[in-house]
């Protein structure tokens, strides 16, 4: 029989909720069993976060490969040279270029959710921050689920969502060509079982959503905006305050996120960014 890995993680929850912090490890030297440890940590508490790190694109990449497999980007302007997978969040220019993109995330969402097989997990990697400014605010989906009262889950259960990455390019002003049939809407169930241990999750969004599927607009999308409220409240909502060298995972089928603004008239900041394929939720 295999010996179990050898795993010291140093594990600290991020609130009395959810989310671990773990700490005294080196991403880049530690190697995959401790990866595939930490990745195992992760799958049961929705963020997991790791300060101190100095990693390479290269590092960034070998780490991201514990928790599946990363997808490439479609936006191919703001990867990094020559590593597809790395996506790169930034204000910076270089040689009067922009190197990244600003504005990624504002607004509460998960990410990929208008696809068939939405992302399971995202990594940001922190490499220049703003001293304030550009927090991550992450809502537990789980816990939100786990508050309501039966009588409501009872009428929730059983609803789907049309998620639709049209509806998302119109609400960022961007031109779609209706006949563009590259990333069709999909149904999603609402309430999303983790494929890890089955916990449930109220797996709602706004932004990339046309309605419920059976119930009309406006109630369908009311509906909706109405639940994003609910899950988002403090009580449900860890914010992260950005350091150098910072890594942030959150797993995108039990949590919700959005990123918040910073002055950039005044300061930098350089994000490096990978996201793993997913399958269909269930
Ligand atoms: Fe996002």
């Amino acid at each position: 029989m295999d010996a179990e890995p050898a795993t010291t993680l140093d594990v600290r929850p991020l609130t009395d909720r959810f989310g671990v912090e773990v700490r005294g490890i080196d991403l880049a030297t530690c190697g995959p069993e401790m990866h595939r440890a930490v990745a195992d940590v992760f799958h049961r508490h929705g963020i997991l976060v790791v300060r101190d790190q100095n990693l390479t694109p290269e590092q960034q990449m070998e780490f991201s490969r514990a928790f599946g497999t990363p997808a490439t980007n479609q936006r191919l302007e703001y990867t990094y040279p020559g590593i597809p997978e790395i996506y790169v969040i930034s204000n910076k220019t270089k040689d009067g270029k922009k190197i990244g993109d600003v504005d990624a995330g504002q607004g509460w969402h998960t990410d990929g959710s208008y696809l068939a097989e939405p992302t399971s997990c995202t990594m940001l990697y922190a490499i220049e921050v703003p001293p304030e400014g550009s927090d991550t605010l992450m809502a537990d989906l789980v816990a939100a689920w786990n508050e309501l009262p039966p009588e409501r889950q009872a009428q929730l259960e059983g609803l789907q969502i049309q998620h639709s990455w049209k509806a998302l390019m119109e609400l960022r002003g961007l031109p779609v060509d209706p006949r563009d049939d590259t990333v069709p809407d999909v149904i999603h169930p609402m309430i999303r079982s983790h494929p890890k241990d089955g916990r449930k999750a109220l797996w709602v969004s706004t932004g990339t959503t046309r309605g419920i599927v059976g119930m009309p607009n406006p109630e369908g999308l009311n509906l909706l905006e109405e639940l994003v409220a609910f899950v988002t409240q403090d009580r449900f909502v860890f914010r992260h305050k950005w350091q150098v060298g910072d890594v942030l995972i959150w797993d995108n089928r039990c949590t919700l996120h959005t990123g918040t603004k910073f002055d950039t008239t005044k300061y930098t900041r350089l994000v490096h960014r990978t996201w793993m394929k997913g399958d269909r939720p269930v």
